[in-house]
């Protein structure tokens, strides 16, 4: 199949790319770079050792993006590109609904101007706000606590009403919980420019003495251990839900959000102690004061990932951890240094 893939410089998108040319699309990606390095396209290719069409632009940019679809005519899209940071979309909120709000208007109306029906879109379990019930399912109300999680409530709703109007098009809502974890190569992974806000990256970061301790953010939470329990999806995983997204599209009109998850959670400190094993680094930490916006515990019901993709997580804590240390030790400063 031919997929347009927007943000596929990116932390999820590169590792979605590999599964995409492992498994014979035919692909090309729309990025703007804002958040990533053309170095991680060239590493895709690389590890792939397949052609990989690349656009430099704004998902805002109308023309390019017509130029674009012109050009490829792709029979489907696999729209990553947007803002991403939580903290940050309430200090800049325009920016995120602009980006990620305005910048989906401006690939919808090039997908229907050239005849793409099928779009899957990288939703986050953030729409769903602090869960009233858990584990998770797509029916629980969708509350989002800050402008990221609204704009991405948004666009799944602007995208439900574009795949109402024709009974051709498809789309594939996915509810990412929370990626974590590299290609198993140690060339791709998660390359943040700025601190971390994620704990994955943070610890990966003290393993490697590019930071001094974690701030484990409250200890006092009603959990086994008494910190934060998150469901963590290993990034190999997440790219595989995408594959079977986008077949799932080819042959069922209509739109559906779809947890991506494994359905287990893990605490901070179980987290922290696997990091240990994994990279045989020590991971010096202070328990600190609570972060405003926490939750206790979140975990997916991934019943209907099984039920219409076929696709369950496969990889574990372990591979989470083993992979992420594979990259970040071999790349120290990402992108920024060649390896
Ligand atoms: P990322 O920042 O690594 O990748 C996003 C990509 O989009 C980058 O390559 C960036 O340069 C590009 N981009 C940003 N604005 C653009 C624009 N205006 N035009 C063209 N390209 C643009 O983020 P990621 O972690 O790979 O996340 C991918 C998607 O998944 C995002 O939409 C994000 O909101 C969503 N998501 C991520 C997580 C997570 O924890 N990483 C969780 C849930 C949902
Ligand atoms: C955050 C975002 C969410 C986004 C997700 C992507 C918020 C409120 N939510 O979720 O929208 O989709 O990332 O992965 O920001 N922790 C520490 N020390 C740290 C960092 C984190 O103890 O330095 C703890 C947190 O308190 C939490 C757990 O680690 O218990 C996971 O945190 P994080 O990786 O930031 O993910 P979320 O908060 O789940």
């Amino acid at each position: 199949m031919r997929v347009l893939v927007t943000g596929g410089a990116g932390y999820i998108g590169s590792h979605t790319l590999l599964q995409l040319l492992r498994s014979d699309h035919d692909v090309l990606v729309y990025d703007n770079f804002t958040n990533s390095a053309p170095e991680a396209l060239a590493r895709v290719q690389s590890l792939s050792n397949r052609p990989l069409a690349q656009v430099t632009g704004d998902i805002r940019d109308s023309t390019r993006l017509n130029e674009t679809f012109a050009q490829f005519r792709p029979e489907a899209v696999i729209h990553f590109a947007g803002l991403k940071s939580v903290g940050n979309s309430v200090a800049h909120p325009l920016s995120y609904y602009d980006t990620n709000v305005a910048g989906t208007l401006q690939l919808l109306r090039a997908m229907s101007s050239h005849g793409c029906d099928r779009i899957v879109f990288s939703s986050s379990a953030t729409v769903y706000g602090e869960a009233i019930y858990l584990p998770c399912d797509e029916d629980h109300p969708l509350q989002p606590a800050s402008p990221y999680g609204r704009s991405k409530m948004m666009v799944e709703m602007i995208i439900r009403d574009w795949a109402a109007r024709h009974r051709d098009t498809s789309a594939v809502l996915l509810r990412y919980f929370n990626p974590v974890g590299a290609d198993a190569s140690g060339r791709i992974g998660e390359d943040p420019t700025d601190i971390p806000e994620n704990l994955m990256p943070y610890v990966a970061q003290v393993a490697v003495g590019t930071r001094a301790e974690l701030s484990v953010y409250g200890a006092d939470y009603p959990t086994d251990d008494g910190t934060g329990e998150r469901d963590y999806i290993h990034v190999e995983d997440l790219a595989r839900a995408h594959c079977a997204a986008l077949d799932y599209a080819a042959r069922s009109p209509g739109c559906e959000a779809i947890n991506v998850g494994t359905g287990t959670s893990v605490s901070v400190l179980q987290m922290v102690a696997a990091f240990e094993r994994a990279s045989g680094r020590p991971i010096p930490y202070r328990v600190v004061p609570r972060r405003a916006g926490d939750v206790a515990r979140m975990c997916a019901n991934v019943a209907k990932a099984q039920r219409l993709l076929g696709w369950q997580a496969q990889m574990g804590l372990e591979e989470m951890c083993r992979s992420t240390w594979a990259w970040q030790s071999a790349n120290p400063a990402g992108y920024r240094q060649q390896a």
